[in-house]
């Protein structure tokens, strides 16, 4: 049966990086039926609709969701990613992001393979807070972070059944224990909780500060890397930048519990200033795709999809797009 795909290009290059990962989807021939949806920031600007609870009664309907980028210069910061990324995020319970990142960091000779896995339904992203006296000297903004046992033990839980499945079986916590007491001594307990039903995995832990260091000097020590919404975030841009950038970095937005389709999209945002250049590198989405595909059991295709996009290809977004075809069909 063909998996039933939502495809949202959304705005800026998103569009031009996901008709390349389809292409490359389709030439490792997987059979698929897609349907678009028109959702971003020009859609908003046209009439008005970020993610109508209609809209997203039909995306729910569908087994996956590709997704390219959202946000455009026009509307303001944060009113797209959160009536819609984030919407997406909470509203279908998307409550692992896995970001893998391998490559060579720059001054090491020896290739990295580790993946994060951010929280990704919880933290400083669930907007707890307000504003009193705007614009007066008196002005107070706060802005809490939400820790819930019930959602940092689903995402560790997840971090520990991933590490199971890799070569290293090793799960470093990324958090800041010594400042945030409260959400850290939460985390900490239930990582040594859920740790102690997995006896053969080891486990290390890192202040978010000194794990920007090792990403940088020591990558080689992580294996899995598991960490709330905002570090996950901020660690996961390092992760692309020591990985041979963010046109490669891809993720998952999942919902392990398959309660609901889980989303795929790269990591780079819609990239306004070269939209319509062909200068978009498409393979974060073509190897989003294929974490897609690893999802849908579709595993064969998406290593044969991996393997393509191993020797990188100079040129166009679509002459990287069909070069990567061209090795997929082989
Ligand atoms: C990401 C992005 C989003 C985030 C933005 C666009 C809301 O940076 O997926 O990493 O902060 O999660
Ligand atoms: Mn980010």
């Amino acid at each position: 049966m063909a998996h039933d795909i939502a495809v949202i290009g959304g705005d800026g290059i998103g569009p031009e990086v996901i008709a390349e990962a389809l292409k490359v989807v389709e030439a490792a021939g997987v059979e698929i039926d897609t349907t678009d949806y028109e959702l971003g920031g020009s859609r908003y600007l046209r009439d008005g609709e970020i993610l109508s609870d209609e809209t997203l009664d039909q995306l729910r309907g569908h087994d996956v969701i590709l997704l390219g980028a959202v946000g455009t210069p026009e509307v303001a910061p944060g009113v797209i990613e959160r009536g819609l990324l984030l919407k997406m995020r909470f509203d279908l319970d998307l409550y692992v992001n896995q970001r893998p990142f391998v490559g060579t960091a720059p001054g090491h000779s020896e290739p990295h393979d580790f993946v994060v896995i951010r929280e990704n339904t919880e933290g400083p992203y669930v907007g707890e807070g307000g504003v009193l006296r705007k614009g007066t000297p008196n002005e107070v903004a706060t802005q809490g972070s939400v820790n819930t046992r019930l959602g940092v033990e689903r995402c560790i839980r997840y971090a520990f059944e991933l590490a199971a499945t890799r070569p290293r079986q090793h799960v470093t916590l990324v958090h800041k224990t010594n400042v945030l007491t409260f959400a850290g001594d939460l985390w900490q307990r239930t990582f040594d909780e859920v740790a102690a039903e997995f006896p053969a995995i080891d486990t290390a832990y890192n202040h978010v500060d000194a794990a920007c260091i090792y990403f940088v000097q020591d990558p080689h020590r992580y294996d899995v890397i598991v960490t709330d919404n905002l570090f996950g975030d901020i660690l996961t841009d390092l992760g692309g930048a020591v990985s041979g950038g963010i046109g490669l970095a891809s993720s998952a937005n999942l919902n392990p519990a398959r309660s609901g389709p889980s989303m795929f999209e790269p990591v780079h945002g819609s990239a306004p200033d070269i939209v319509g250049t062909g200068q978009a590198n498409p393979t974060a989405a073509i190897l989003s795709a294929a974490l897609m595909l690893d999802f849908l059991g579709e595993t064969a295709a998406a290593e044969r999809i991996r393997a393509a996009c191993d020797d990188p290809v100079d040129g166009s977004t679509a002459a990287v797009g069909d070069a990567i075809a061209a090795r997929v069909g082989d």
